[in-house]
């Protein structure tokens, strides 16, 4: 398989990642919930992995970083902790449109045509009422990396909770919530970071005002009706997903290794490549902005082809890619594309030129086959 699908999960999996999977398997037991040889495994386990995050985002104390099951529980939990009005952007994910909704009162900031956001504006919506800004860093769609450092930097001066969607960011753009400003961080285990599917996590800065999410077991205090109200524990409700976080460890160590400034910049290559050839096939319409700086994503669409005909048609000759909307609805509407979404191809780490030589043909047959 040729594996163009990495926004929405990434693979392959580096094999250190299977592999801790397995000593999980084999030694853990339930983490912070005995003091007996496999409980201390997990529970050391859980805490090198903050400790590597920690590292990859520049945060100062591993205890704010705290296990999810994904950017969407992290999001909802981040949102559950915002007053006043919320200010957002028209390139969210649902995991970000859908909790807002439930809450109301927010502001949505519209991006241009091409979806690049002008920071300025995002700024200038702020006002007394303001309470919070929730962001993605980039988009799903688009593949835009948004300017957070300046938003951020407006947010700490006024006194704005700023909250970042990283789903597409972690362990392909370097993030340092210092310097971006960055109180609330939302990630994902299962993309960048190379985990699996139902890890992910938020960090918090020690200056927001904590709220537990989900309530129940927290391995202490368990006289106590209320669940803790500090960090990790505050949003760590049950028995964590050792095996998942361990396999997470694997893939934040694999992102250091490499580098991801390294990785960064192997995907911008691919999406480069992927442009420049796509753009000589007559038919491909291509939903791009070269000025900007982009995450390995790009969307295209052929005009009077549907979308899911052509991802099946690449499907069926080894290649993935993902039709229509990405769970991303103000996107399309801000690109033009809400009546036929798009073909979105994402790049990896371990994906090849070679690869992309192939894909284009795959598309060019398409076209002379199907649109004439
Ligand atoms: C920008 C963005 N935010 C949030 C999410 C949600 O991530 P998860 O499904 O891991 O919760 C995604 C997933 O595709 C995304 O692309």
């Amino acid at each position: 398989m040729i594996y163009f699908d990495n926004a929405a999960t990434s693979w392959p999996k580096p094999p250190e990642v299977s592999k801790s999977v397995l000593e999980a398997i084999e030694k853990a037991g339930n983490p912070g919930r005995g003091a007996h040889e496999s409980a201390l495994w997990s529970s050391y386990k859980l805490y090198e992995t903050r400790e590597k995050i920690a590292s990859l985002f520049c945060i100062r104390e591993p205890l704010r970083v705290a296990f999810t099951l994904n950017a969407t529980h992290a999001l909802n939990a981040a949102i559950s902790l915002c007053m006043g009005e919320i200010i957002t952007t028209s390139m969210e994910h649902n995991s970000v449109l859908r909790p807002l909704a439930k809450r109301g009162f927010y502001n949505t900031i519209q991006a241009d045509q091409k979806g690049r956001l002008d920071p300025e504006r995002l700024i200038d919506a702020m006002s007394g009422i303001t309470g919070a800004v929730v962001m993605t860093h980039a988009s799903n769609v688009t593949g835009i990396v948004n300017d957070i450092k300046v938003v951020g930097e407006a947010c700490r001066k006024k006194g704005i909770l700023f909250i970042v969607d990283a789903a597409q960011t972690a362990g392909v753009i370097d993030i340092n919530v210092n310097e971006m400003n960055i109180d609330i961080l939302c990630f994902t285990g299962h993309k960048g970071l190379f985990g699996l599917q139902g890890t992910g996590g938020i960090y918090v800065a020690p200056h927001v005002r904590l709220k537990p999410f989900m309530h129940g077991g927290s391995g202490s205090r368990s006289f106590d009706i209320n669940h803790p109200v500090d960090m990790p524990e505050c949003f760590e409700a049950g028995t964590m997903n050792t095996h998942g976080i361990a396999a997470l460890n694997a893939g934040v160590e694999f992102v250091q290794k490499v580098g991801v400034r390294n990785i960064e910049r192997h995907e911008a290559r691919l999406r480069e490549y992927f442009v420049s050839k796509v753009s000589d096939i007559p038919g491909v319409r291509i939903y791009d902005d070269s000025r900007c700086r982009h995450v390995g994503v790009v969307s295209i669409t052929i005009p009077g082809a549907d979308c899911s005909s052509i991802s099946n048609y690449l499907s069926k000759r080894g290649i993935a890619t993902r039709p229509g909307f990405h769970c991303a609805p103000l996107a399309h509407k801000t690109i033009g594309t809400e009546e036929t979404g798009t073909v979105r191809f994402s790049f990896g780490y371990f994906n090849k030129f070679e690869e992309i030589d192939y894909a284009c043909n795959v598309l060019e047959e398409y076209i002379k086959e199907h649109v004439g």
